[in-house]
């Protein structure tokens, strides 16, 4: 098949060598609209786009409405909702992400998150950092054991059961999870994890963990409710989306002592703003959505993603496609 030179808009950074294979093939733009002074060119070269790569950017249906020539849109994320999925639907555009690469990443940093929360490692780290380390440490300083406390795992997917993989594992922790759709449970996990509804993996779990992706469905699932329906002093960890929580009511849980502590790596407004309650909550432990952020991993992330645009834009199928038919039926 003989390319045709088509015109691809690079909307995040790429590593220098996948720019340029990119470019050895195709007319290349790289505008990061993130960047205000970036804007303007990304509009312009949006236009005239044949294929997208990049993330972290709402591609939204004003995007996909001023890009008529659109074939294909390459995420370098697993997760899509940062994609109008309607809008590219109804244009026959090819949504690509990069699944699995990301898995073990992510739950190692869940997991990293979970530890940090539970046992209080950054708040221990900063009082020897900080030359307050003046005499043995205290009741007032101490975590919570993990190992072999129950672990509630929402979202049962590459990531979730990843997660519960190593809690299972490697700490001999029991698992409940829930899903809203079937999981097949792997067969490393099989008789150590067991399925509950929602409310039960809430009201069962030491420490709960939202591997959900972000859906309309579980938007906002996090609410007053059921950070009330969890247990006395349980601990909540994100690593999924941070719109799956609602964050007045978590600082809420958090302020009234019900929940002891919460990791989050992500946010409803990233980069966290300043005044956010949750920035410099005593029972918060915060990341910058380092979920994937490893210098392999990334790479990983970059190299699917680029084959993938290329795949697509020379008619074949990508190595993975997001399905778009699932979410429009
Ligand atoms: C970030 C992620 O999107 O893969 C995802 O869905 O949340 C992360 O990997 C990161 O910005 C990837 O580029």
């Amino acid at each position: 098949m003989t390319m045709q030179r088509k015109n691809v808009l690079v909307f995040r950074a790429l590593p220098p060598d996948l720019l340029d294979r990119i470019a050895s093939i195709h007319e290349v733009t790289v505008a990061d609209p993130r960047r205000a002074e970036e804007l303007p060119r990304f509009r312009a070269a949006l236009a005239e786009a044949d294929g997208l790569i990049g993330s972290s950017f709402r591609i939204g249906a004003a995007e996909v409405d001023a890009a008529p020539r659109l074939q294909v849109v390459s995420s370098i994320s697993v997760g899509v909702d940062n994609y109008d999925l309607a809008a590219l639907g109804a244009r026959g555009i090819t949504l690509c992400h990069t699944p699995g690469v990301l898995t073990e990443t992510t739950a190692d940093t869940i997991f990293g998150l979970l530890m940090c929360t539970m046992r209080r490692l950054p708040e221990l780290s900063a009082l020897v950092r900080e030359g307050r380390w003046t005499r043995n440490i205290g009741e007032d300083l101490f975590g919570w054991d993990v190992h072999g406390k129950t672990l509630g795992v929402l979202g049962f997917g590459r990531i979730g059961q990843a997660v519960a993989r190593r809690a299972a594992l490697g700490f001999g922790m029991p698992v409940v999870y829930h899903d809203p759709f079937p999981a097949n449970v792997p067969a490393d996990l099989a008789g150590r994890v067991a399925g509950a509804s929602f409310d039960e993996a809430l009201a069962r779990a030491d420490v709960v963990v939202s591997c959900l992706p972000l859906t309309e469905q579980t938007r906002g699932v996090m609410g007053e409710r059921a950070f009330a329906a969890m247990k006395p002093g349980a601990f909540f960890v994100n690593g999924s989306r941070g719109a799956i929580v609602q964050e007045a009511a978590l600082a809420a849980a958090l302020d009234s002592g019900h929940l002891r502590g919460a990791g989050l790596d992500v946010f409803a407004v990233e980069p966290l703003p300043a005044d956010s309650p949750l920035r410099t909550h005593p029972r918060v432990t915060p990341l910058p959505h380092a979920g994937s952020a490893t210098h392999e991993t990334r790479r990983k992330m970059a190299e699917l993603a680029t084959e993938n645009l290329l795949r697509a834009l020379a008619g074949e199928a990508p190595l993975a496609r997001y399905d778009l038919t699932a979410t429009a039926a």
